[in-house]
């Protein structure tokens, strides 16, 4: 499928209804099956938004790509599984589009495509990764608690222990975005 540019508009048949009571069963035979177009276009997109997390450090000692990066890196060489290092790749992809509310960006882009585990994982990383410097900022570093009856506690502290809060280190050799194009494109073409 090719890709559109971001001002083309795609050439596929469109409705004209204005309001949603006003459609009909043709309209929608018409727009369901171009969800998959949207979705086919998903991975650039991912791709230059990861591209952009390049501009902003946040005080952190590594970019937020950088910092993505390696925590994807170190995901892969101990052994991952693919899905595991999009997730780690991804996880904080919503850094600078909800600063407060981050995991539920990876979270949301991630969750038709990953497991139930890798789901969690992504979308609680925040109060697991809190564990390490809420008590720094005025907020409480247990908060991760709320979730100790879930089974993917102990999953979910382990990404945090052993890839995220590991990943600031500026001469750590991570590979580059270009390395896990292929995987961003594979998992999140769409079935
Ligand atoms: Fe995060
Ligand atoms: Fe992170």
């Amino acid at each position: 499928m090719t890709e559109l540019a971001d001002h083309e508009v795609s050439d596929q048949p469109r409705t004209s209804f204005k309001t949603f009571e006003e459609s009909t069963a043709e309209d929608w035979a018409i727009i369901a099956p171009q969800l998959r177009i949207t979705q086919s276009h998903v991975a650039e997109r991912v791709i230059d938004l990861m591209r952009s997390l390049e501009s902003d450090h946040g005080g952190f000692p590594v970019t937020r790509l950088e910092h993505s990066l390696q925590t994807a890196t170190r995901a892969e060489r101990d052994g991952r599984d693919d899905e595991y290092v999009l997730c780690a790749l991804l996880h904080d992809i919503g850094d600078t589009l909800s600063p407060y509310s981050h995991p539920d960006i990876a979270a949301g882009i991630l969750k038709p495509f990953v497991s139930e585990a890798n789901h969690f994982m992504v979308k609680h990383h925040g109060e697991f990764q809190g564990y390490y410097f809420w008590d720094y900022i005025g907020l409480d570093k247990h908060a991760r608690d709320v979730h100790r009856d879930s089974p993917y506690f102990e999953y979910t502290e382990e990404f945090c222990a052993k890839y995220d809060q590991t990943a600031f280190d500026a001469d750590y050799v991570s590979n580059p975005l270009e390395h896990y194009e292929p995987l961003i494109r594979d998992v999140l073409r769409g079935r």
